[in-house]
């Protein structure tokens, strides 16, 4: 919901004024900064399709329209919440501004290529890179704050992504030994000034964070370029306006780079007004390469703001000296289909013979997680998470966690209780659902089951019969639901 005080003329005035010589018509451009956008969503890649995920939204009384320009994409115009749908805790789709799907477009990441995301939280780009590499090989999500990036873990398991490392590490700084990476995506922190239709202008006024924020935008391209392997390719991106603070970036960084480095120019995207980098900005004038890097602007498209550049690395570009000490996960975990518990929940609920090939099982604390095993962890940042978490232990023994059971349970084919569309607002509210009211699937013994509504796993639950309760206990977790 936005503040009042976005309708202040006088702070709009003080923040986008100076852009007026930039834009056509001004009024429309502060018009459409302004205005609300249609949220918009993405089809989970394996779960589903754009046309299901459509027709599943319009049962739930949701109208949605394809977006032009990504196959996956969907708006949603009429939709403040987009999140309150049973579709949503499936796992089905994820939500992401549609100017936010842009970076990883351009990053155009590949499987068998090693990705990092410098700045990740709360990880939407993230996920889109993983699935991109089909949930395998690696993608290091890094983010300063720890706080931040509690969604992104989240998010990996709802949507049950297996081939990202988590770190929180200063991005300015992190560390080279980390290994090599094909791409980098460089999200810069910024002063959003281009998402003004969610929030105020007063945060926006200058102040402090807009003179300093440079300097740190400036040194994360600059690591994310060391970083990058010569050759490959970073895209630095930021949802503001401000030229300092983009194409004043990519000026400084191309220019120290002193050839090595190049601003690569971007195809059009048909349906998707982009427009060139500035030229000039208050009297510095920019290298000519800068007009490659894209820019999105609220009046020409149905988008927020966005600056996108592509930088890539000369391929004779010297290698960076310090060691690749990352270290391949095959020396770290066992085989997941050798994994005693993992073995134990594959019997127990019928899964899939292949389910668990071609991946490994990290031991983490009390968890295990399931990663692929082409994954390469990076070296000496601070880790918090590696692939999906799939069981917990606890006293009474190991149970297969809701992101682990919405993962691997659409092919269980044992201890399967198969819900009726009308019964899984119950199941997410955690509510217990009578057992005359749902189809059980070879349920041999009470306990455990994956819950399951057509083909989508919903995650776990408990038969109870007996003392006049025979039904199915929720064991949705509370923090997941919607
Ligand atoms: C624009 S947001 C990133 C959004 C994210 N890429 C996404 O798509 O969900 C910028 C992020 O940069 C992080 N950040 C700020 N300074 C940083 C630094 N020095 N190193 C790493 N991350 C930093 C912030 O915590 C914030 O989460």
């Amino acid at each position: 919901m936005r503040d009042e005080r976005t309708l202040d003329p006088g702070a709009i005035e003080r923040v986008f004024g100076r852009y007026r010589s930039l834009v056509s018509s001004y009024d429309a451009f502060t018009d459409a900064l302004l205005a609300p956008l249609p949220a918009v969503v993405w089809a989970h890649p394996t779960r589903t399709t754009r046309d299901e995920l459509a027709a599943h939204l319009a049962a739930d009384g949701v109208v949605s329209e394809p977006v032009p320009w990504e196959p996956s994409a969907l708006r949603l115009p009429g939709t403040e919440r987009p999140g309150l749908h049973w579709t949503y805790a499936a796992g089905l789709y994820h939500v992401q501004e549609e100017a936010s799907l842009v970076p990883v477009r351009l990053l155009d990441p590949r499987p068998g290529e090693r990705v990092l995301d410098l700045c990740a939280a709360p990880g939407g780009k993230t996920a889109r890179i993983a699935f991109a590499l089909n949930n395998r090989g690696t993608v290091v999500a890094n983010d300063r704050s720890a706080a931040r990036l509690a969604a992104t873990s989240a998010a990996i398991g709802r949507l049950g992504i297996r081939n990202v490392t988590c770190t929180v590490t200063d991005g300015m700084a992190y560390p080279l030994g980390a290994g090599r990476f094909d791409k980098v995506l460089v999200d810069a922190p910024c002063t959003a000034e281009g998402t003004m239709h969610k929030s105020s202008p007063w945060r926006r006024e200058p102040h402090d964070f807009r003179r300093w924020i440079p300097g740190v935008q400036r040194a994360l391209l600059e690591r994310g370029l060391r970083l990058c392997r010569p050759g490959g390719r970073v895209v630095y991106s930021t949802c503001t306006l401000a030229p300092e603070e983009n194409e004043a970036v990519i000026d400084a960084v191309i220019a120290a780079a002193a050839g090595r480095a190049r601003v690569a120019p971007v195809a059009p995207i048909e349906g998707l007004p982009l427009s060139p980098g500035l030229d000039a900005w208050e009297g510095q004038r920019f290298a000519p390469e800068v007009q490659h890097a894209v820019r999105l602007w609220p009046h020409l498209g149905r988008t927020s703001a966005f600056f996108v550049a592509v930088i890539e690395k000369d391929a004779d570009a010297p290698d960076e000296p310090t060691p690749d000490e990352s270290r391949p996960i095959d020396a770290l975990a066992i085989e997941a289909g050798a994994h005693p518990t993992l073995a134990r929940f594959q019997e127990a609920f019928g899964l899939a013979e292949d389910e668990l090939d071609r991946h490994r099982v990290l031991e983490w604390g009390r968890y295990a997680r399931l990663v692929p095993d082409d994954h390469r962890m990076p070296a000496h940042a601070r880790h918090v998470s590696t692939g999906l978490t799939v069981t917990r232990n606890r006293v009474r023994g190991p149970k297969l966690s809701t992101g682990g059971g919405m993962s691997l349970g659409r092919t269980a084919s044992r201890q399967v209780v198969q819900l009726d569309p009308s019964a899984v607002a119950r199941f997410h509210a955690r509510e217990p659902v009578p057992l005359d009211e749902v189809e059980l699937v070879d349920c041999a013994h009470d306990g455990y089951v994956v819950v399951r509504t057509g083909p989508h796993a919903l995650g776990l639950g408990r038969v109870v019969r007996g003392d006049g309760r025979d039904e199915l206990v929720s064991e949705f977790p509370k923090a997941w639901t919607i």
